[in-house]
């Protein structure tokens, strides 16, 4: 587990508010450690916690509920991210180089899904990436993404590769991966459906 913001100490926050609750003596040093850094108290450091994290089994309904709710995937794709996440969790397709992080910020408010892409050289592709509705613009999916490229970095990736839909409405996501350092490499026009393209975006990581 990371823990992206809020914990300059390394121990996660849940473990010190139950450490605080638990053991007074501790309790206190690390209080006054926190107090020093101007969190008032462990349970505030607790409410700020944010940490990039594995998704588990748990966490099926709170992804599919929140793609869902973004407006930007059709039945079909939810269907297709049931039928995946249910694959990943039953099957280990981690040791395939599959990976589901999620980042959890008082509660789960997005993650990425990401793959080698079979029979390429070290080619990646990010099936997935989704913050929840109300949680967007707050720089979620930026950490998420960088987070993603870590990973992928660090299992050998060369070339990670994302799509989307060339439409109007998806101008947001396009906005978001220019921004996230990706090259708008090529379009496939009509190849969801009429009028509806597909654009491949572009980042070498190695
Ligand atoms: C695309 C998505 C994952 C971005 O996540 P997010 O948390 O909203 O994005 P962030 O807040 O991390 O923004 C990162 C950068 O992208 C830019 N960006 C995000 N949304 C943008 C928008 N609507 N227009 C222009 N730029 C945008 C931000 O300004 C920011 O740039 P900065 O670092 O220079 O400030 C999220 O909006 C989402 O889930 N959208 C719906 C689902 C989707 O389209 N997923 C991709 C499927 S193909």
């Amino acid at each position: 587990m990371e823990e992206v913001e809020g914990n300059p100490t390394g121990v996660r926050s849940a473990d010190l508010l139950k450490l605080y609750l638990s053991n007074p003596v501790a309790g206190k040093a690390y209080r006054r450690f926190f107090r020093a850094r101007g969190f008032r108290s462990p349970a505030r450091l607790w409410y700020t916690a944010r940490m990039i994290r594995p998704a588990t089994e748990a966490d099926a309904h709170a992804l599919r509920a929140l793609s869902a709710g973004t407006g930007f995937f059709n039945a079909l794709e939810i269907e297709t991210l049931d039928g995946v996440l249910a694959d990943y969790f039953a099957t280990n397709r981690d040791e395939c180089g599959h990976r589901c992080f999620v980042l959890e910020d008082g509660g789960v408010r997005g993650y990425v899904y990401f793959a080698p892409e079979e029979m390429t050289d070290r080619t990646w592709y990010v099936w997935w990436i989704a913050v929840a509705a109300d949680q967007q613009g707050r720089g979620f999916g930026k950490q998420l993404m960088a987070y993603a490229e870590t990973e992928a970095r660090a299992n050998g990736c060369r070339l990670l590769v994302v799509e989307t839909s060339d439409t109007a409405k998806y101008e947001p996501t396009r906005a978001f991966y220019l921004k996230s350092g990706y090259t708008a490499a090529a379009t496939v026009p009509h190849f969801y459906a009429d009028n509806d393209g597909m654009a491949i975006f572009t980042k070498r990581l190695a």
